[in-house]
């Protein structure tokens, strides 16, 4: 069997977190924001203390006999316009910090944020001086030119797949298709013992055995495409696979929890077996590959962290790839089944009585038809263009109702795509609803239409919530 053709160019890399130094105005915000602001306020004081003094020491000042008002409203002027000032100086200060802060986004991993290394050839701060041999090592290995070991948020495991071929395309990529950012990236800070580099050496041994990726002849030349892209260079078992306690991908492709879902970054990446609830079983090969092109299809759209690998990276695929993708999914037997979804008109009418009519059991039936309705349907079939059916949906139907939680907390919206026409928006209700309220609505959906799925305890809303700070 060939090995699969060298990868079409890599999608673009996700922007290098810039930390540049504070600038000037920063400096002077901050500053004045410590010192300037108490400062003006204890001058104002001061001032309108030792002006009323002097001026009033007489009793109210006088003029040709008569009170004179002037002094007085000049004393009051001159105290507003104190404060007002040192008000603005501290809002403008505040905002500049804010700014500031917001400049870095780090990957958010459970143990504290990790950021991204400068990944462009700057030869300072970035891999310019690297040799293809550095390259590779850092890449499949996790080691960086200076020794230092990578942190597994870096998916070199998944980057072990590669062919040599592939690692130099790559190479030749970021050393000649990426303008060099002189930017050194944030130095990553994490609580003991996860700052300790030499502690991932470890985790690489325990858990990132992972061989280069050898093509089975059992299989066609685009399954070994897919599978390829799916496990090197989409990395997408880094969400898609469940992680054990010590943030490692529980198992690679000979696991058979492979791709059967996982939760990174507070978001469940669903699923992707053969399982017809909760899995890929019952979509076709062209529904991933349109999701994936697309961001969306009738099925789903795309949200949460979705939506950054369609729109930064699967979206570029072209559409052998994007199919090969999805003969290799599609191949992949059923596994870690959750949730069922049975149509029927018996399921249909009882969810429609429950909404026109409502029943204490389930209290979420009017939220659904309240809130919800509007856009999915009162018959979950969702509405073209606009959201996507919650009957039979594979992500309400997961054991881990993660996402679909974090989707009614916060809110999200679709990626946009060069086909996928206007993103979509599915609105946030964490000011609406209480948890309960949440948990009552995701166990209508989980449970109507002929879905069926366990139903959310608040508790587990709350504990998301208390995750996420939302
Ligand atoms: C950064 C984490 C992440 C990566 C990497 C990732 N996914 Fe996802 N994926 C998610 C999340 C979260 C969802 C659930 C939200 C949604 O449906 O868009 C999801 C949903 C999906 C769905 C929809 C499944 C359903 O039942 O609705 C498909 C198909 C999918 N991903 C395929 C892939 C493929 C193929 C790759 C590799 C090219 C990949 N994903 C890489 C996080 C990820
Ligand atoms: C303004 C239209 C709108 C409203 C109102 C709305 N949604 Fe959505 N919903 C969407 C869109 C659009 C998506 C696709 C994800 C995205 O684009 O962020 C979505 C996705 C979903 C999904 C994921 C489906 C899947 O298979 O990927 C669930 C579950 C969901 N909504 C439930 C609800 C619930 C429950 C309510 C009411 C509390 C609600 N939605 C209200 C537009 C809406």
């Amino acid at each position: 069997m060939m090995p699969p053709a060298a990868p079409a160019p890599p999608a673009p890399p996700a922007p290098v977190p810039a930390r540049t130094r504070p600038t000037l105005r920063q400096h002077v915000a901050v500053w004045y924001g410590i010192v300037g602001v108490p400062a003006i306020w204890a001058a104002h004081v001061l001032f309108c203390q030792t002006l009323a003094a002097t001026a009033c020491a007489g009793g109210v000042p006088q003029r040709n006999g008569e009170p004179w008002p002037v002094v007085h409203w000049t004393l009051a002027l001159a105290c507003a316009g104190a404060f007002a000032l040192a008000l603005t100086g501290a809002l403008l200060a505040r905002r500049t910090w804010r700014e500031s802060a917001a400049i870095d986004t780090p990957q958010r991993a459970p143990f504290g944020p990790i950021y991204a290394s400068n990944i462009t050839p700057d030869p300072v701060h970035g891999i310019g001086e690297y040799t293809p041999a550095q390259f590779a090592a850092a890449l499949q290995r996790g080691v960086a030119r200076d020794g230092k070991r990578l942190y597994p948020a870096m998916p070199y495991p998944s980057f072990a797949a590669l062919h040599a071929s592939d690692v130099n395309a790559l190479y030749q990529y970021f050393m000649y298709g990426v303008k060099p950012v002189p930017n050194a990236a944030p130095p990553t800070r994490l609580p003991f013992p996860f700052n300790q580099r030499w502690v991932t050496l470890f985790w690489r041994l325990a858990f990132a055995r992972h061989g280069r990726f050898e093509p089975d002849p059992a299989h066609s030349a685009q399954w070994n495409r897919g599978a390829w892209l799916v496990q090197g260079l989409g990395h997408c078992g880094a969400c898609h696979t469940p992680r054990g306690p010590a943030y490692n991908e529980m198992g690679y492709t000979q696991s058979p929890l492979y791709l059967t879902g996982g939760v990174t970054d507070h978001w469940y990446a669903p699923n992707l077996t053969g399982d017809p609830g909760s899995g890929l079983g019952r979509w076709s090969a062209g529904d991933i590959a349109a999701f994936l092109r697309d961001g969306h299809n009738d099925r789903a759209y795309a949200f949460g962290a979705m939506a950054p690998v369609v729109g930064a990276s699967t979206q570029y695929l072209g559409d052998d790839d994007l199919l090969a993708i999805a003969a290799y999914l599609k191949s992949l037997p059923a596994r870690e089944a959750s949730g069922q979804y049975a149509e029927s008109a018996a399921a249909r009418a009882s969810t429609m009585a429950a909404l026109h009519d409502g029943t204490p059991e389930r209290p979420g039936a009017g939220l659904y038809l309240s809130y919800c309705a509007k856009c999915h349907g009162a018959n979950g079939a969702g509405k073209p263009d606009k959201a996507p059916p919650l009957a039979g949906s594979s992500l309400a139907l997961s054991s881990d109702a993660t996402s679909v939680l974090r989707l009614i907390v916060e809110g999200s919206q679709s990626p946009q795509t060069g086909n996928g026409g206007t993103p979509r928006k599915m609105p946030a209700f964490r000011t609406q609803f209480t948890d309960s309220e949440i948990a009552q609505v995701a166990s209508f959906v989980r449970g109507a239409w002929g879905n069926n799925a366990a139903p959310i305890a608040p508790a587990e809303v709350t504990r998301l919530r208390e995750a996420i700070h939302r």
